[in-house]
């Protein structure tokens, strides 16, 4: 690979560079690897790349440019490094960890150096004492559990604030749909789900609390059934199976949703799926029944061009705010 290129430039270079300083950085992040050549000393600058990393001349030597050339994000520049999650999605065979954030590979920062967040809190390196278990826990949101959530889409759109979890939807916001999309690591069975939230309503704005089979909402034969507000003080609620819907219905509340916070429940057992508002059930699913295990999920998003389901899409109040107080997961059961 690089030797015929580094025939070409290699200079009579009798002083191998010595720099373990930078070769420890160079081991610490796995890139480049190295294959016996030493880190950069004096450049950040690429001359060549190949699938061992990215490649500098120094002393017309080959050297492995290093992850501080980039603030200490080792995916760059290729990738970013993750903003929002430390969840591993992927170990690469250099031992790299990725996550995934706006639909994006992102570098994981090893955690030592990992120094920037920028919208949620910090994240306490050790968590106070979990409360629950994989599968059933509460969220009240004091800070955001990365053991149990995935920020899946516009990462930037979703914060931790003040014990609430707030996904923004917005046009300077980069996520699908000009939100935020979180959901969660497991994949659940069954359960007592119940979200006390405030949730907002703009013409074309769909606030959802839903479940779906697949990690990225892209899979069309997923499994999926949501809260949704669609665009004004209607809720849809909606059962998908295999990618299949159709099974629409609207539920007009006696009061304004966005005023208040209201408690959104789904309690799913092997015969049935009851959802309900305040206690009240909006509606009940049993035949058919999802089969697939699914994820528990938020999200706000700006449906443009729904005209006909949402309204066109209104952008005059815009931030709209979807306010979490806490999320309660019991009696559930979890892959
Ligand atoms: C969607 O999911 C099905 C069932 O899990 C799988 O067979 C199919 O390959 C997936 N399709 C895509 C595009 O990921
Ligand atoms: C969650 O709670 C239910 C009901 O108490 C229990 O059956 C289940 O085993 C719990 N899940 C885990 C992973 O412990």
């Amino acid at each position: 690979m690089k030797s015929s290129i580094l025939g070409a430039v290699l200079l009579a270079s009798a002083s191998i560079v010595s720099a373990e300083l930078g070769v420890r950085e160079c081991f610490l992040n796995n890139t480049p690897k190295l294959l016996g050549y030493n880190c950069c000393r004096n450049t950040c600058s690429i001359s060549y790349k190949d699938d061992d990393g990215n490649w500098g001349i120094e002393n017309g030597n080959w050297c492995g440019i290093p992850f501080t050339c980039y603030n200490g994000c080792w995916s760059m520049p290729d990738y970013q490094c993750c903003r929002n999650t430390r969840v591993s999605q992927y170990t690469d065979s250099a031992g790299n960890e990725w996550g995934i954030e706006n639909n994006q590979w992102c570098g994981i920062i090893p955690q030592a150096t990992a120094t920037t967040r920028t919208t949620t809190k910090q994240i306490p390196s050790s968590s106070p004492s979990p409360v629950g278990d994989k599968c059933n826990w509460t969220e009240d949101f004091n800070s955001l559990d990365e053991t149990r959530w995935n920020l899946n889409s516009g990462a930037e759109c979703m914060k931790v604030q003040g014990g609430m979890f707030i996904d923004s939807v917005s046009q300077s916001c980069r996520g699908s749909g000009n939100g935020g999309r979180m959901r969660t690591n497991v994949r659940y069975k069954s359960g007592k789900f119940e979200v006390r939230a405030k949730m907002p309503i703009a013409s074309g704005l769909v606030p959802a609390i839903y479940f779906a089979s697949t990690p990225d909402n892209t899979n069309g034969s997923q499994d999926e059934w949501d809260f949704e507000l669609i665009g004004s003080n209607r809720m849809q609620t909606n059962l998908f199976i295999n990618g299949q819907g159709g099974r629409e219905e609207v539920w007009n509340p006696p009061y304004d949703l966005s005023r208040d916070f209201h408690t959104y429940t789904f309690e799913w057992t092997s015969n049935s799926i009851v959802l309900k508002v305040d206690n009240q059930v909006v509606r009940t699913f049993n035949n058919p029944m999802p089969t697939q295990p699914s994820y528990f999920i938020l999200t706000n998003w700006m449906c443009v061009g729904c005209d006909g389901w949402t309204g066109p899409a209104d952008w005059s109040r815009q931030p709209y705010d979807f306010i979490v107080d806490y999320v309660k997961i019991t009696d559930a059961t979890c892959i």
